[in-house]
């Protein structure tokens, strides 16, 4: 997958080094490119805002700089053998950011970030790109950032993990909270390794038993109470089967 991000801030991308967007980076699964969108910006001050139409506080971003920004950065991925472009455009204003969204944007072939600054980026640029190209705009939460550019370290880690490769094991992220199967909408339950004892503190006996059984009824007992306690809201909507299961009655 190529991503492309065009930001104010090219240094707040540097964490897209380290970890596992870096390792997959390195290993030639990720290919990332960040641009500076002042390149883009002509006058001394490399000025990327200005005052909104109809007044009100704070400045939106120009769509002159975001305009050649991204022509230009499509050209290049293009020149480079990227084809199928799409732009992620983080904004408070957005559809929620899920997993599901993730697992979409995975699928995509080239993924081009626009972090904004100030208020906002000016509507015509989003408006002229999607008559080209899908658009999404997300929001990773409801507060406000002072800029996307967070918003993108989220989606790419959130997408860059999905990629076929990138995680060691394919079943660690089958059972992630929010991943789809028996135990969707619920949050995963608590987890231990060794020592047995630690400040006083043992591991519920289950899995010690090697009882596969009695250990995913447990698993599933502990993501209900857990869901039940932080995210009421995603029991309502859970699959009755993860309550309901004949391995319930071992
Ligand atoms: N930019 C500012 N706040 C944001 C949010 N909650 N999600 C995505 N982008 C943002």
């Amino acid at each position: 997958m190529r991503i492309d991000v065009v930001t104010i801030f090219p240094e707040y991308l540097e964490p897209l080094n380290v970890s596992l967007v870096g390792k997959a980076r390195a290993s030639g699964l990720l290919d990332v490119h960040v641009h500076d969108l002042r390149t883009w910006a002509h006058d001394r001050h490399h000025t990327v805002d200005d005052t909104p139409y109809g007044g009100g506080p704070g400045m939106v971003m120009m769509p002159g700089p975001w305009g050649e920004a991204l022509d230009q950065t499509l050209a290049d991925g293009y020149e480079a053998g990227a084809r199928r472009p799409a732009l992620v455009v983080p904004t408070p204003s957005g559809r929620p950011f899920t997993q599901e969204t993730a697992a979409a944007l995975a699928e995509a072939d080239w993924l081009i970030f626009c972090p904004a600054r100030y208020e906002g980026i000016d509507a015509r640029v989003t408006a002229e790109y999607a008559t080209r190209m899908p658009v999404h705009e997300v929001s990773i939460g409801d507060y406000v950032l002072a800029g996307g550019e967070a918003a993108v370290l989220v989606v790419t880690e959130a997408v860059a993990r999905l990629l076929p490769g990138v995680l060691g094991n394919a079943q660690s992220h089958a059972d992630d909270s929010f991943a789809p199967g028996a135990m969707a909408d619920l949050l995963e339950g608590p987890v231990f390794t060794k020592p047995p004892t630690w400040r006083g503190q043992g591991i519920p006996d289950v899995l010690l038993s090697g009882h596969h059984g009695r250990i995913a009824r447990w698993r599933r007992d502990e993501a209900i109470s857990r869901t039940a306690a932080n995210r009421p809201d995603l029991l309502r909507r859970a699959d009755p089967a993860a309550f309901n299961r004949k391995d319930r009655e071992m």
